[in-house]
């Protein structure tokens, strides 16, 4: 059994750079792409970045990746790949798939084909004449087809890694604990300076910064598709969740303040930290914008307002950003970090940013503004 594979880090777009850095402080190498960072690394690997990753959405193995233009050439390149190495005997792999800008542009055809394949394979490999069981742990194979080109990946994370376990409620407009996590670290903000997200709504900012002010790896609470399969030895597990379990930073003291104009939000945010084992970390108040009161000298406030989507909202959202924005100008030793895709939201917030990077939340195309305090 080979002892390095290649991985696969899935990212939002406009994430893949901090999805990598953090892969390369894992220590492994990586290779960018449109929504996805590879890299060689070791098997314990497979656990290690299913804890720790904040902004990737999935960790997959890949199998190969190969040209194919034709049903003959995806069939016999699939064959020959080593599926005996990642499924065991008794596995179950249901195969999914997608298609762009290729000759092989039936999902459909591509997915059957890539299963007759592997069965065929893995009942060469492992001697068995009749059906195979399909009984045992659940290897999600995904054939995807960009320009001809075949990646044939295996899921190892089961749902997405922006679940990480402690979400019981939500609101409307929920952000992704992912996209959440990377507004923070595209931040300067260390765990000893002031936190706020004044429309903080079902508390994922807060959380996500709690989480990572303590160190705490965002995956503890939760479990893989991959915990239970053969080649990844038990003891890797084990080890990952123990190297967790030593970097965590319980004693880190922290000041991270949520609030929100709607207390049942609030209550929201409180059951979600409860969930996240963090009750004790974060403040939490119900209060609108315009009351927020500024103690300390400096800090961060990082925060995904409401964007005023129904034109009837926009008179109202242009108000809240000039609220805060008047607020933050008697603060010019904060730093400000805010996602709207509203637009012209500087004229509102009365300031040109110091800097302006286009994200995705989900579908929504938004500008993460963001305004350096003074040193
Ligand atoms: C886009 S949501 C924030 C979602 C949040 N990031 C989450 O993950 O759940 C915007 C929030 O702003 C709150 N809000 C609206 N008007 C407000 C105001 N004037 N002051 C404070 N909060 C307000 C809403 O109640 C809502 O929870």
């Amino acid at each position: 059994m080979t002892q390095e594979v290649t991985l696969i880090a899935t990212a939002a777009m406009g994430l893949e750079a901090i999805v990598a850095k953090e892969v390369r402080q894992l220590g492994y190498e990586t290779r960018v792409e449109n929504s996805r960072v590879l890299f060689k690394a070791p098997i314990s690997a497979i656990p290690r970045c299913n804890l720790w990753l904040r902004t990737a959405d999935r960790v997959k193995v890949l199998v190969g990746e190969f040209e194919a233009r034709t049903f003959d050439e995806l069939f016999e390149a699939t064959k020959a790949l080593p599926w005996e190495n990642f499924i065991s005997e008794d596995g179950q792999f249901p195969v999914s798939g997608k298609s762009h800008k290729s000759k092989l542009y039936s999902v459909s055809d591509c997915q059957a084909i890539v299963k007759k394949a592997i069965v065929e394979r893995l009942r060469l490999k492992y001697g068995i004449a009749s059906r195979m069981p399909e009984t045992g742990s659940l290897y999600k194979v995904e054939v995807a087809i960009l320009k001809d080109v075949v990646s044939l990946t295996i899921d190892t994370s089961g749902i997405g890694l922006h679940k990480r376990g402690y979400r019981v409620g939500q609101g409307d407009a929920p952000l992704k604990e992912t996209m959440a996590a990377a507004l923070i670290m595209l931040t300067n903000w260390r765990p000893d300076e002031t936190f706020i997200d004044p429309f903080c709504g079902s508390g994922t900012i807060p959380i996500e910064a709690a989480l990572i002010g303590q160190n705490i790896a965002p995956g503890f609470n939760r479990e893989f598709a991959s915990e239970n399969w053969e080649f990844i030895k038990e003891k890797y597990w084990e080890e990952a969740f123990e190297e967790a379990e030593d970097l965590a930073n319980y004693d880190q003291k922290l000041n991270i303040i949520g609030s929100d104009i709607d207390h049942q939000m609030i209550n929201i945010a409180k059951e979600n930290a409860l969930e996240a084992g963090l009750a004790e970390l974060i403040s939490w108040k119900q209060m609108q914008v315009k009351d927020l009161f500024i103690r300390e000298e400096k800090g961060y406030l990082v925060t995904n307002p409401p964007y005023g989507e129904r034109l009837s909202d926009k008179k109202a959202v242009s108000q809240l950003y000039k609220d805060l924005g008047t607020i933050m100008l008697n603060h010019p030793r904060w730093s400000v970090y805010i996602l709207t895709a509203f637009k012209g939201f500087e004229d509102q917030f009365g300031r040109k940013a110091t800097k302006k990077r286009k994200l995705f939340n989900g579908f929504i195309e938004a500008n993460y503004y963001q305004y350096f305090g003074q040193r």
